[in-house]
């Protein structure tokens, strides 16, 4: 009998059904002729509860066998069940069990610290707190491509291995074949990257924005969602060295334009996920933060706050709160500051805009002020900043003389000037971190908790 998942089963399963389900023991309850089994198939949050007897085939064998995180093979028969808060549940027939876990297993019944369920990757996707985080997570990446695909995005593809710095700020991971206990060197005793497999120095991408603005000028409009690596080292519950990042790229469009795409994504991501997500939702609303279907509500029903950075500058001077870094015109915002603004005073996600020139990327393009870029950046409640994205330079001539000023070299961006030499045109994009939006969207606290397998520093293990 083809087996059925076990989600489908507790919307749709009448008494009388025979059915297979297959999963894995998250609790057993076993008194002299009866035997009550959790079963859980990561298809949702609760499991289905079995219940086995005499009637069951081997009923002692297999019932002395069966023990937390063993996985199993439970053929039988839905019967209303007399329990509260559960619809239906199974009377087993037959049992098979595919690999049994003793009392090493790691997840027996008891509250586990996410610091510890750290330490064992390989397992805590089993919990139910990471079980609803990754369905979360799936739902999302689902959405985002729904999202894109119903506005005729193309879904392009930007290389994960690159020889430029997107953002120019010197954090990326070095990619070599070379032989780095025996390195060829040149004259001048530095590592020969001519001999390296690319000819030349090669990265992990930081970001796929230039590459996305080359297809932008074909396609017009387009987005890519893959993984970037940063090698800043900052332990913080924000930062991971392996994250995943959605960016749109959208030709003939301004500032203005990439804020309104912004937020419309934005609520449309959780209008996804509270659609499809209901009993995982209520859950982390129950135990991880009780504010999150209440926030979640508030994104979809309100338009965010929009004020430049020089207001958000006075907001925060004018602040009754005493800051560790102190507030001045020029400073880049930090997240006490960035916290403050969203969650005490707009009490939503805020767009801050036309941030100095001086501490943001020269692909930006320069206002009339000289001063300020067009850069806006998405702040969010608890989070901080969850987007950052920016109207692009398209005139050469600014965009050598932003390149030069941030020391960067320009023939290395000779195909990104040429984009400006043949056919430029206004455009503007952003990059939404994933792992930042899942931690909105849940409430999870460290953002190590909600990408399956976390990088992060001295942390690359499972
Ligand atoms: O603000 P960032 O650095 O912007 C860019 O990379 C642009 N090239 C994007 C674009 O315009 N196409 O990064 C974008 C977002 C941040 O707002 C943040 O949400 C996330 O990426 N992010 C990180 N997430 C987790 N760990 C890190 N170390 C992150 N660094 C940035
Ligand atoms: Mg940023």
């Amino acid at each position: 009998m083809a087996t059925t998942r076990i989600s489908d089963l507790l919307k749709t399963g009448q008494p009388d059904d025979s059915v297979t389900i297959q999963g894995w023991v998250r609790t057993k309850r076993a008194q002299k002729a009866l035997c009550f089994i959790n079963i859980n198939d990561g298809s949702c949050m609760s499991g289905l509860q079995v219940v086995a007897d005499a009637e069951t085939q081997d009923y002692d064998a297999v019932v002395a066998q069966i023990t937390t995180g063993s996985s199993v093979k439970i053929t039988g028969t839905l019967v209303e069940s007399p329990a509260k808060g559960q619809r239906i549940e199974l009377k087993a027939s037959g049992i098979t069990i595919f690999g049994d876990a003793d009392e090493t297993y790691p997840l027996q019944k008891k509250r586990h610290s996410f610091e510890f369920l750290r330490t064992i990757g390989h397992l805590r996707s089993r919990t139910n707190t990471l079980g609803a985080v990754f369905r979360v997570r799936n739902v999302c990446a689902q959405a985002v491509h729904q999202f894109f695909r119903d506005r005729n995005f193309l879904w392009v593809h930007t290389p994960i291995l690159t020889a430029s710095d997107c953002e120019g700020a010197g954090e990326m991971f070095t990619v070599t074949s070379l032989n780095l206990n025996q390195p060829p060197l040149s004259d001048d005793k530095a590592i020969d990257a001519e001999q390296d497999f690319f000819g030349k120095r090669a990265y992990l991408t930081v970001s796929g924005q230039l590459e996305a603005e080359i297809m932008a000028m074909a396609f017009t409009n387009v987005y890519t969602f893959g993984p970037t690596f940063r090698a800043e080292n900052s332990n913080t519950s924000r930062h991971l060295a392996e994250f995943w990042m959605i960016e749109p790229e959208m030709a003939f469009c301004d500032l203005m334009g990439n804020m309104d795409l912004a937020e419309d994504f934005l609520k449309y991501i959780f209008r996804a996920v509270l659609d499809q997500c209901e009993d995982d939702m209520a859950f982390f609303n129950q135990r991880i933060d009780d504010t999150v279907l209440a926030t979640a509500e508030n994104i979809i029903d309100n338009e965010f706050a929009r004020i430049s950075y020089t207001e958000a500058v006075d907001l925060l001077l004018k602040a009754d709160k005493k800051f560790e870094f102190p507030v001045e015109w020029g400073i880049d915002l930090q997240s006490e500051h960035e916290r403050y603004l969203a969650e005490d005073l707009f009490k939503k996600p805020v767009i801050v805009s036309d941030y100095p020139a001086a501490i943001k990327a020269f692909y930006m393009r320069l206002n009339d002020d000289q001063k300020t870029v067009a850069a806006m950046d998405v702040l969010a409640p608890k989070v901080g900043e969850i987007i950052g994205g920016s109207q692009r330079e398209e005139r050469l001539d600014v965009l050598e003389t932003r390149i030069d000023e941030a020391g960067l070299p320009r023939d290395a961006y000779w195909w990104y000037l040429d984009l400006r030499r043949y056919g430029t045109v206004p455009h503007a994009g952003f990059g939404l971190g994933f792992e930042r939006l899942i931690q909105f969207m849940t409430g999870m606290g460290n953002i190590r908790d909600v990408i399956p397998f976390p990088r992060t520093p001295d942390n690359i293990d499972f």
